[in-house]
């Protein structure tokens, strides 16, 4: 007998869009049933693109819907609190687009409402569901790494090319530059701490350089660096650039154990435009770990096939990552995964208390900036 697929509505329907489309294609264990977006041209241009034919301009409107068991919330991040609140209110599960946060005090509220509702949340870390990410992963279970101890991570992305530049408009403008440290952050620290069995973070240090050229008026840096300690002392650095005049380079990650060091590529190509986007990412992720290769010598990850992914589980084709881009190569086995948590099949590993943390943790580092890099304390949930 077949398994009953999730029913998903999706709010939000930029971002939503392309994970509508990569879900439809590659995540079997569930059904988009529903989208919804208030601007009502962007909803119905969606619905023709992905052929979903009930079609909400009111949220509230889709999570009266009784056929819905999960709510897919992709609307601009100052929203995610209180659409994920609502979504429990009215018993749905949810998945939601990164980060969980924008303000502190909005963390007990989803903690609360989550409670009531008993039902799952997961955080939409895309950035958790690369793989060359899964490779590691698999590398560090398998002790190769011995114990990690020290991770680093880059967010560094060319705003340069988008019109008005540094005036980029909407929430992002707010979120992205209008704040110092690293509001951002989940993408860069959320598969880190994969690699740290979850453990929590507990402080934060932040520098930054300042803003050039003055006076743009904004108050982030042009970029800055992250200190962070989990509770044992397992040292973290980020950083984080939406500013500076130099190619992207987001999916940026370093580990380094007892046994053995990874380092991904420092000048990973973009993904943002099309042309951007290489054949091949194999070649600028290396490994050099103890009993595999000489001590002063790397090899390619990629060399290492017994640990390359299992295509069944949702993972993009080449030809797929060339459209949507590297870091969506994930996506169908995210969805796959939620569905599977809410199925009790499957550990939710992208909790909501662990990701408030980590959200947390980015919200904080503005706090350390501002006192010049003084540690401060980041809540455990
Ligand atoms: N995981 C990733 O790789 C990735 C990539 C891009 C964006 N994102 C995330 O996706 C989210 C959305 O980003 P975006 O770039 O699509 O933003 P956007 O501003 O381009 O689009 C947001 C969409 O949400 C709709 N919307 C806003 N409020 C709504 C409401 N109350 N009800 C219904 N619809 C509403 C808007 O009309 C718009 O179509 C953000 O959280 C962002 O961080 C994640």
């Amino acid at each position: 007998m077949s398994e009953k697929k999730l029913q998903i509505g999706v709010v939000g329907l930029h971002r939503g869009k392309a994970s509508i489309e990569i879900a439809q294609k590659f995540a079997s264990k569930v059904n988009i049933a529903a989208i919804c977006d208030c601007n009502a041209q962007t909803a119905d241009t969606c619905a023709e693109k992905v052929g979903v034919n009930t079609v909400y301009y009111d949220y509230e409107e889709m999570l009266k819907d009784p056929s819905l068991d999960a709510v897919y919330i992709a609307t601009p991040i100052p929203s995610h609190a209180l659409h994920t609140i609502q979504a429990f209110e009215a018993g749905k599960h949810v998945l939601s687009e990164v980060t969980c946060i924008t303000d502190m005090r909005d963390a007990e509220d989803m903690l609360k409402a989550q409670e009531k509702s008993g039902k799952v949340y997961m955080l939409a870390e895309n950035y958790c569901y690369l793989k060359a990410w899964d490779m590691v992963m698999k590398m560090v279970k398998a002790g190769l790494f011995g114990e990690v101890y020290y991770a680093e991570g880059d967010y560094l992305m060319n705003f340069h090319q988008r019109a008005g530049f540094p005036f980029i408009g909407n929430w992002r403008q707010n979120v992205y530059h209008m704040h110092r440290g690293h509001v951002y952050i989940t993408h860069s620290l959320g598969p880190l701490m994969q690699a740290f069995d979850y453990e929590p973070l507990t402080r934060v240090s932040c520098m930054g350089c300042g803003s050039y050229p003055h006076p743009w008026g904004l108050r982030a840096d042009n970029t800055c660096n992250l200190l962070l300690h989990t509770e044992s002392k397992k040292l973290i650095r980020l950083r984080q650039d939406f500013l500076s005049p130099r190619p992207d380079n987001y999916l940026f990650y370093a580990i380094q154990g007892t046994k053995g060091v990874y380092e991904g590529g420092r000048s990973y190509p973009g993904a943002y435009h099309e042309g951007d986007r290489r054949e091949k990412q194999e070649a600028t992720h290396k490994v050099s770990i103890e009993g595999i290769c000489g001590s002063n010598e790397w090899i390619d990850l990629f060399a290492l096939k017994e640990f390359l992914p299992d295509m069944s589980e949702g993972w993009l084709p080449d030809e797929e990552i060339r459209r949507y881009g590297v870091y969506n190569e994930g996506v169908g086995v995210m969805f796959n995964d939620f569905a599977a948590v809410v199925a009790g099949t499957k550990e939710n590993e992208l909790t909501l208390k662990r990701c408030l943390n980590w959200t947390a943790a980015g919200l904080r580092s503005e706090e350390s900036a501002d006192k010049d890099g003084e540690p401060v304390s980041i809540p455990v949930y």
